[in-house]
């Protein structure tokens, strides 16, 4: 495992893996990391020939007020839990480097970052399409693996690869989560063991609002978020932030017999926690907006 800074090293080391026939795969990520991104890296160790690893908490794409200051790091840990995977490069790029006095160029994907999270969180996914583009223009992988717990991200990121022609192949990684549900997040950290018991409802809520929906039960789009916001409503200090059912793939309005996912942020004290559920299409005809 070889731990890199500089972008221009990173691009050389990279170039130098494709002149000799390896396939690169790059898991971006912003460290403290946990089984979610283990998973993502053993998704590329899998498909590629060099695994390449970013861990950069990345300024653009907090907002004022945000917990960029006090995000998680920890590299010493980090790299401990990458040994076994293995990773070959860790790019840990400065702040400075990356957005160098007199940057002014910015990666902004259209609608799909206008709803959910984005509506938010103005300006987050500017800073996480400009971070992700210059990360691709840097290691220029063949595969790149995001996992479907940031859901719009996940989009978002599609989107932009396919609208600027970069020839990378997304990878999507279903969500790993604690053996109680809880959907492993690095800002999991930040949670009181009150508040940890309490985030149980976001995943209690999603799967609940699955299995009405699996069952066959005739519920519309606002019975499954009545459903979720119910269950999420019993926790005292839970702020709902949205609750959506959602096209899983447009991000737009659920229309029967599209894949439609349920997507949704909380507040809990300080931290905010997402999450999401796919409901696929049914075959009964009950469409999730034909009621
Ligand atoms: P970060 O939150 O560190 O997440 C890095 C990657 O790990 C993302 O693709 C995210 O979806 C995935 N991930 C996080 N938790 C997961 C879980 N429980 N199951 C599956 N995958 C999970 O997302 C970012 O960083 C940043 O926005 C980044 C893309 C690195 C740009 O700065």
């Amino acid at each position: 495992m070889r731990l890199v800074s500089d972008p221009s090293e990173m691009r050389r080391l990279c170039a130098e893996a494709r002149r000799r026939g390896d396939r690169i795969a790059l898991v971006p990520t912003m460290g403290f990391l946990h089984e979610g991104h283990l998973t993502l890296m053993r998704e590329g160790r899998r498909r590629a020939d060099l695994l390449a690893v970013s861990i950069f908490v990345n300024p653009t794409q907090f907002g004022a007020g945000e917990d960029y200051g006090k995000y998680p790091r920890d590299l010493v840990r980090d790299r401990s839990m990458m040994d076994p995977v293995p990773v070959d490069l860790v790019f840990t790029p400065e702040a400075d480097v990356m957005y160098p006095d007199g940057a002014q160029t910015w990666v902004e994907v259209g609608e799909l970052t206008h709803g959910l999270c984005g509506a938010h969180r103005p300006g987050h996914f500017r800073g996480v399409t400009t971070v992700v583009a210059k990360l691709f223009n840097i290691v220029r992988p063949d595969f790149a693996i995001f996992g479907e717990k940031d859901f719009q991200q996940l989009r978002v990121i599609q989107r932009m690869t396919a609208d600027l022609n970069f020839d990378i192949e997304i990878v999507p990684v279903p969500i790993v989560r604690e053996p109680d549900g809880l959907a492993m997040s690095s800002r999991n950290a930040y949670l009181t063991p009150a508040e940890r018991t309490e985030a149980l409802s976001l995943s209690r809520a999603l799967f609940a609002a699955r299995a009405t929906w699996s069952a066959g039960t005739a519920i519309d789009a606002a019975g499954l978020v009545q459903i979720v916001t119910g269950i999420l409503s019993v926790s005292p200090s839970i702020r709902i932030e949205y609750v959506e059912v959602v096209d899983a793939l447009t991000l737009g309005a659920a229309t029967a017999g599209r894949p439609l996912a349920i997507a949704i942020a909380v507040r809990i004290g300080k931290t905010r926690l997402i999450d999401n559920i796919a409901l696929n299409p049914r075959d009964d005809g009950d469409g999730v907006v034909s009621h």
